[in-house]
């Protein structure tokens, strides 16, 4: 199957049920701003950008994560709107670069690892079965079950499911 919507980079930022709750007096997601600017500076066709509902890691609030042909980056806590207008900038110097730039040190600073990403260096992506929650066998057990708490695994572990069918 193929898609004629081909993009760089795909950027989400979560405002779910921590992230930019300001209510609960966690700092704001400017959603409204990304998306006139994701609009007005004609990014939609290069890099895509989804907000999005939790992604797990709510004791990181604010989060984000930017998936590329190369690898997933993970950012927590972002809690000054200077970090989305680094994001914004970063998004528009990679659009005219043609590809997903290295981010600037202040983003690289916020970014964290998951345990996905851990079990990836650590096994390698040829084996990716170890996705699979399978206790009786402790080479295939779930590393991750203790961190997906909103399920975010989920998706991860259908998309490789699929791809081993
Ligand atoms: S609400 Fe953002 S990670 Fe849970």
């Amino acid at each position: 199957m193929q898609t004629k919507r081909i993009v760089i980079a795909h950027l989400s930022l979560c405002r779910g049920c921590c992230c930019g709750a300001v209510e609960k007096g966690n700092p704001n997601v400017p959603v409204e701003w990304m998306k006139d600017e994701w609009k007005k500076r004609g990014l939609k066709k290069s890099i895509q950008l989804t907000i999005s509902g939790c992604l797990g890691p709510c004791d990181l609030h604010n989060v984000a994560s930017i998936s590329s042909a190369e690898q997933t980056m993970w950012l927590g806590r972002l809690r000054e709107f200077s970090s989305y207008a680094a994001l914004l900038e970063w998004a528009l110097a990679s659009r005219d670069a043609g590809q997903a730039l290295p981010l600037p040190s202040e983003l690289n600073e916020l970014r964290y690892e998951t345990a996905v990403a851990r079990e990836f260096a650590r096994r390698g992506m040829e084996d990716y079965r170890w996705l699979r929650s399978d206790a009786s066998d402790p080479e295939r057990a779930d590393p991750v079950a203790a961190e997906g708490r909103c399920g975010w695994v989920t998706p991860i572990r259908q998309a490789l499911l699929h791809l081993q069918q």
